[in-house]
């Protein structure tokens, strides 16, 4: 357990060696669990819980502190990483009243075998007093989930936000030390668990504007105590204006589609252009995903495979259309051999993309004279809309 000011304690769990997160997202720096403990002149309260298979160290770590009894624990959100620990604790304090909102107990009530007489509901807005120290609950739905919801503790300053400015960040110290360590855990997170929510995002944070923050506690990752530093991370990354950024995700089976992505790489960068690459088969998708919360045109460059796109270039189509991000241009590159239907294909999964498709360029086996002027062409193009929309340093 871990001092956060007096009477408020961290008492969840690091998790080093945690390697993958809802079996999909890598986690090359680990993650944590915060829990907080805080103890009022009256009553003491647990602020969230820990993931399931780490019950027995927010166990220990509570008997540490030497309460005997928790009044409340506060759901802020039902996901299992913070809400899976719920059964246990309730049985080693089976005082404790769940205080969340009904839709956050509602799903409980369908994740885990929790009875309606356990809960104590509460609205936007409202509070609740632990004699010395007030908690006050603020609605921030979808972030990341519809049931959502932060608590501010008025007289410590302190932002309980849960998931909301989380990092997957494993480290013993419990306040950021390095802000340049924490930008990338932090905007990985984003990427992976935020981008589909960002104009939810921009009205949760216009809805804690007002208040007098000194700290950030979330539930993942260390406690923000430049608080300002993440919020207008937070509103840079979620702004519907992205960079002069093209990202090009592809896979080359024999080297065809290879070739041509190092030709297009080029002639953007000849041209101003910042360019990504990511190898498909081998890539991080979280360092794909935080690539698209700031590009402006994705190019997906792909060898053919049974008459469509190579299935790890269908994955990467899947999860940029999945996370919504704010690209506004995309385009197909690659090789077949006899024929197919790899952009026709490509296209369709990309049914929440509502920006522009540019020319594709699709060589028959190795690329040749026609297709690198396509390639050539393909870039101009790209040039000119970024020209159009001002992105452009
Ligand atoms: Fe960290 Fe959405 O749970």
């Amino acid at each position: 357990m871990r001092k956060l000011v007096e009477d408020i304690f961290e008492v969840g769990v690091i998790n080093f060696d945690a390697k993958l997160f809802d079996r999909l997202i890598p986690l090359p720096d680990g993650t944590s669990y915060n829990a907080y403990l805080v103890k009022g002149s009256e009553k003491t309260v647990l602020i969230d819980t820990v993931d399931p298979d780490k019950t027995e160290v927010l166990i220990d770590n509570l008997v540490k502190t030497g309460i005997t009894k928790i009044d409340y624990i506060i759901a802020h959100h039902a996901e299992q990483d913070h809400s899976g620990s719920l059964p246990d604790i309730l049985l080693l304090y089976p005082e404790a009243k769940i205080v969340t909102n009904p839709k956050c107990k509602s799903m409980l009530m369908d994740l885990l075998s929790l009875e309606d007489n356990q809960f104590q509901i509460i609205e936007d807005g409202s509070t609740l007093s632990l004699g010395d120290k007030t908690l006050q609950f603020i609605y921030t739905p979808w972030v990341h989930w519809p049931e959502t919801f932060s608590t501010y503790l008025p007289e410590n300053k302190i932002l309980f936000s849960c998931d909301f400015f989380g990092s997957h960040f494993a480290t013993s110290n419990l306040f950021v030390k390095d802000i340049a360590e924490i930008y990338e855990p932090a905007k990985r997170y984003f990427a992976e668990i935020m981008l589909p929510f960002r104009s939810q995002i921009n009205k949760n944070i216009e809805k804690i504007k007002d208040l007098d923050i000194e700290m950030i506690a979330p539930s993942h990752g260390p406690v923000h105590n430049d608080p300002q530093f993440i919020i207008d991370a937070y509103k840079d990354w979620s702004s519907e204006k992205g960079k002069n950024l093209v990202i090009i995700p592809y896979v080359s089976m024999h080297g065809s589609t290879s070739k041509m992505v190092t030709y297009l790489l080029d002639a953007l960068i000849e041209r101003g252009i910042e360019v990504k690459q990511f190898e498909l088969s081998t890539v991080d998708i979280g360092k794909l995903a935080i690539s698209l919360v700031d590009c402006t045109t994705v190019v997906i460059g792909t060898s053919t495979v049974l008459m469509g796109p190579h299935p790890c270039a269908a994955y990467a189509a899947f999860l940029a259309n999945a996370l919504r991000p704010k690209f506004k241009f995309a385009s197909v590159i690659g090789s077949y051999g006899w024929g197919g239907k790899t952009v026709e294909t490509i296209a369709s999964m990309l049914t929440n993309f509502k920006g522009q498709m540019l020319d594709t360029v699709l060589a028959k086996g190795e690329p040749k004279e026609n297709d690198y002027l396509a390639l050539e062409k393909l870039a101009d193009d790209i040039l000119q809309k970024h020209k159009e929309i001002g992105v452009m340093d």
